[in-house]
């Protein structure tokens, strides 16, 4: 079984009451989703809009499938809106997310008060929900698989109800050094790390999280950590701690780039750009992703090199993502500032030297990789970063600039031109550095990118944290 916040699909009500069925989005439903279609196993998560709970109320025991729905196996929980706010907006997005990335702006935020006492019991509830349906949906023995920050409580929540199950857990996020995690309530930063204890298995992307992770158990629980097995022991059980990177079905994506949907936007772009040079950036409008200082750098790049103008084109597609938040509504406003204003300062009659792109559109992003010099990746802290393995699959000439504090740089780092966040000069030579990269250097950095790449695809992700339950 899995069980994660956003499932595999969603649904939309139309004004005359029909329910349209959509594929879920987001980095963690397209890994699953792969592994989901070729086996039998039930997949958990919530509803997130009107138009999901409307199919869920139609559906026999929230069961998708049973009411008709091609969705394989799946469970959709109808939590109550307010308990559902509170848990994914103000606990999971406000709270942990800024946590894990390191994204307060510490002299004002976070600010816990009784207010947040209300969303903390909100999250609870969420929690709850789901733990509760899996021990109701769980075969004897079966292996859970519970996904990301949002159900950090849940695994501790469901071997109460059923020790029986073997239960994973896995982060797609960072995680937070202790220094950082302590800004939490202390009762709150116990129940998490509780929580994930209750798993037999923690999974986390890299070994730079999972030790952060083991450094909290032991700074905050006292627990006793075994690094070289990687074991957590606390209160007579023993958790193993699990590094799973995750990668990128290459022939799949391959094969989805070629169809005619991608080869149409594939023209508009090459008319948009002539023959200039193209750097590419593909992100949700997300704070984590570091937009405005990445058009700050390239800014600073078309000022140091007058050269460079007229030959180049800075392509960035910014998707919207949680707008249910002020903080990320502000930061869309801030990105389309930042792009206007470079086309103010550079642009002319026949030169649009940054395009900016909001709505969301898959086949033209993989387009606009296939097409790409040079691809920016410059996340202040990411779990992972699957855009940064997805561009060297499809372009066989594209230089990488990678944030060093995205997780694939532990995996990338040697062929890429790795570059600190906050360093906008820093990253600004880097985009110089990759424009003028050599051909054959850029071409033997891309293939053995593309080689690590597609050495850990989601089957075999998934497998081997399946394995480490058996
Ligand atoms: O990084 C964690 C993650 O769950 C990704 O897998 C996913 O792309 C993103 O967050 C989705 O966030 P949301 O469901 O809030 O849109």
């Amino acid at each position: 079984m899995i069980a994660s916040n956003r499932g595999p699909v969603s649904f939309t009500l139309s004004e005359d009451g029909a329910l349209t069925m959509r594929r879920g989005g987001g980095g963690l439903v397209s890994g699953l989703s792969e592994v989901a279609r070729d086996s039998e196993l039930l997949w958990v998560c919530a509803a997130l809009s009107d138009g999901d709970r409307s199919a869920v109320r139609l559906a026999p025991g929230g069961r998708l499938d049973g009411a008709g729905y091609d969705t394989g196996p799946l469970r959709m929980l109808d939590i109550a809106p307010a308990v559902f706010h509170r848990a994914y907006n103000a606990v999971a997005n406000s709270t942990l997310w800024f946590v894990s990335h390191l994204l307060y702006n510490t002299p004002f935020t976070p600010h816990f008060d009784g207010r947040f006492q209300r969303e903390w019991e909100s999250y609870q509830d969420y929690n709850g929900a789901f733990a509760l349906a899996l021990a109701e949906e769980a075969g004897h023995e079966a292996r859970v698989m519970i996904q990301d920050y949002h159900l950090t409580l849940a695994p501790a929540m469901l071997r109460v109800e059923r020790p029986d199950l073997r239960i994973a857990h896995f982060s797609h996020t960072p995680w937070a050094p202790p220094d950082y995690f302590s800004v939490l309530p202390d009762e709150v930063g116990v129940e998490i790390l509780e929580g994930l204890l209750g798993a037999d298995h923690a999974g986390f992307l890299t070994e730079r999280w999972a030790d952060a992770f083991m450094d909290c158990c032991e700074a905050f629980l006292g627990a006793r950590v075994d690094r070289a097995a990687r074991t957590v022991r606390y209160q007579d059980r023993v958790t193993h701690v699990g590094v799973h990177a995750l990668g990128v079905d290459g022939p799949a994506l391959l094969a989805r780039a070629a169809e005619p949907d991608v080869e149409s936007h594939l023209q508009v772009i090459k008319e948009q750009v002539g023959d200039r040079r193209l750097i590419v950036r593909i992100d949700r409008t997300e704070l984590s992703k570091n937009i405005v200082r990445g058009m700050a750098a390239y800014r600073e790049f078309l000022a140091e090199h007058p050269e460079w103008h007229g030959k180049v084109v800075h392509l960035a597609f910014a998707y919207p993502s949680r707008h249910d938040l002020p903080e990320y509504r502000e930061y869309t406003a801030a990105v389309q500032r930042c792009a206007q204003e470079i086309e103010d300062e550079y642009g002319t009659d026949d030169w649009d030297p940054l395009i900016l792109n909001m709505n969301d559109d898959y086949p033209r992003s993989l387009a606009a990789y296939r097409l790409a010099d040079v691809l920016l990746v410059n996340p202040i802290r990411d779990g992972m970063n699957l855009v940064a393995k997805e561009g060297p699959i499809l372009s066989q000439r594209c230089a990488l600039v990678l944030s060093r504090e995205a997780g694939a740089a532990a995996e990338l780092g040697a062929d890429a031109l790795l570059v600190n966040p906050f360093d906008v000069s820093g990253t600004a030579t880097a985009l110089h550095d990759a424009l003028v990269m050599p051909e054959e250097e850029r071409v033997n950095r891309a293939s053995r990118l593309r080689a690590a790449a597609t050495a850990l695809p989601p089957q075999r992700w998934f497998a081997d944290q399946l394995d480490a339950l058996a």
